[in-house]
């Protein structure tokens, strides 16, 4: 008689990594997503007609790929369906701070908007292709994030317009880093500006 085993449910261990397709733009891409994250170039190889190209941060393997080929169609102007943004977390607001800064002083690469979400605290850049990436510092905990959700999204979803050049010269000038990035208390939370509104749709 055989005995029936029902398989686990199993969550990933963890998210890898992300892999990018471009036509024209391969070292455009590699480059910006280096400096950006402070990345390793783990290689680059001749993949069929293209190249692929590896970076990584920390203690993955690779955590981004660039893959490039003749054949991938540029996207079309407008919103997209598909992927939204890649979300990358730093320690605190001094570490998201200082990259804000050094990625404006050196690169000239500053987010198209900052938002103060609450349980966050994001920029958002596009890269070469136009694919969003947002840098964000969490405001709260776990637990604390998801009851916020459900406590005020249904008021405010969104946030709050963010101005990341103030925060920083906030910090240079002796700000505690926690003070610069923090969650609104629940009863403050109002509907969204509209002029915020009005940004945030031709933020790009
Ligand atoms: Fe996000």
């Amino acid at each position: 008689m055989s005995v029936e085993v029902q398989p686990r449910a199993v969550s990933p261990h963890k998210l890898a990594h992300v892999v990018l397709n471009t036509r024209d733009n391969f070292t455009a891409m590699m480059d910006w997503y280096q400096t950006v994250l402070n990345a390793r170039r783990i290689g680059e190889y001749a993949v069929g007609p293209g190249n692929m190209g590896l970076l990584t941060y920390d203690e993955e393997h690779h955590r981004i790929a660039i893959v490039s080929g003749p054949h991938y169609q540029p996207a079309g102007e407008g919103p997209r369906v598909g992927l939204e943004h890649i979300a990358f977390t730093y320690s605190d607001a001094a570490d998201l701070l200082h990259t804000y800064a050094r990625l404006k002083q050196q690169d000239a690469i500053e987010p198209t908007i900052s938002v103060n979400h609450g349980p966050t605290t994001s920029l958002y850049y596009r890269d070469p292709e136009g694919n969003r990436v947002e840098l964000l510092v969490d405001n709260l905990g776990m637990e604390e994030a998801i009851q916020f959700a459900h406590d005020v999204f249904d008021v405010n979803a969104i946030g709050t317009l963010y101005d990341p050049q103030a925060a920083y010269d906030a910090l240079i000038a002796g700000a505690d880093p926690a003070t610069l990035s923090v969650c609104p208390d629940v009863s403050e939370v109002r509907p969204p500006d509209p002029a915020f509104l009005a940004i945030l749709a031709t933020a790009g």
